[in-house]
């Protein structure tokens, strides 16, 4: 599986940054002080950009219609569960495990 690398410094805080994986594929990475979560940023509801959502720290809700999703699960108040890929922190760098 390829890896995405980037610095941890890179995302906000309590916050997200969203990566362009490739034309399809958004993932939307989420931080809580060391703690990072990577998910498919695409709401299955209709699409909304999870990465513009507000965040708890648990919690992330679409943009669009509220759609609620559990960012260290994937799993949502309706519908499948959000894919989750897996995320290593090393000496401040952040790697993301992301498909083929
Ligand atoms: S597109 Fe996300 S809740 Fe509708």
């Amino acid at each position: 599986m390829p890896e995405l690398a980037l610095p941890l410094s890179e995302i906000p805080d309590g916050g997200c940054k969203l990566l362009q994986v490739s034309e399809r594929l958004k993932i939307a990475v989420f931080r809580v002080g060391e703690r990072i979560a990577a998910i498919n940023n695409r709401c299955p509801h209709a699409g909304g950009s999870f990465a513009e959502g507000e965040f708890d720290g648990t919690i992330v809700k679409c943009p669009m219609h509220s759609f609620r999703v559990n960012v260290w699960t994937g799993k949502g108040n309706a519908g499948k569960p959000v894919a989750t890929y897996p995320v290593t922190l090393t000496a401040d760098q952040v790697r993301i495990a992301v498909p083929d």
